[in-house]
């Protein structure tokens, strides 16, 4: 298994839309195994493939607090969608960085397996979110393009000042993540 880098805001990068998965083979499935070490490393609840420059519509989460229930969405659509959630998002292509964002409490979600068996589910709360947040990773979006552009301009200048400090060698650590990052 490999640690993969995770592209941040701004990259370009980022922006791409992911097309379908057709092999279902064995590079798939270690993709799969290096996103979940990827996203537990971070750590993060939930990674996208779009986030390490795999262009393919695929993502990964764990939301439970045990860090053992590792689930994989290959080519995800969103089939039915309820209600409203507002919630804290972070992103680990984002990093440090937390906004309100709404989104639907309900999805019924329609996906492919590792082996390629399609499945169906209906997901809540923080699985819900974490769901939505990854599929618009596949679809070349972030949770920060829900903000006003000027609170967008303002967080890529405040990464961009990280950055520099950490080339540098001048960066602060981190303050602890206290919220969940998808
Ligand atoms: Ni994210």
């Amino acid at each position: 298994m490999a640690l993969l880098p995770i592209l941040e805001f701004p990259d370009p990068r980022l922006r791409t839309r992911a097309q379908p998965v057709q092999q279902f083979d064995a590079a798939l499935r270690q993709l799969i195994a290096d996103m979940l070490q990827t996203m537990y490393a971070a750590p993060g609840i939930g990674l996208a493939a779009t986030q390490v420059d795999v262009h393919r519509a695929l993502l990964v989460m764990d939301v439970s607090v045990e860090k053992d229930q590792p689930q994989v969405y290959i080519n995800p659509q969103i089939v039915a969608r309820d209600g409203v959630e507002v919630s804290e998002e972070g992103c680990l292509s984002v990093p440090n960085i937390y906004e309100e964002i709404e989104r639907a409490a309900r999805v019924q979600v329609r996906a492919q397996q590792a082996d390629g068996q399609w499945f169906e589910c209906e997901l809540t709360g923080l699985s819900a979110v974490c769901l939505q947040h990854e599929m618009d990773h596949l679809a070349g979006k972030l949770f920060v393009d829900y903000l006003s552009g000027l609170k967008r301009e303002r967080i890529r200048r405040k990464l961009e000042k990280e950055r520099r400090e950490r080339a540098s060698g001048a960066a602060k650590p981190a303050a602890a993540r206290t919220a969940r990052v998808i």
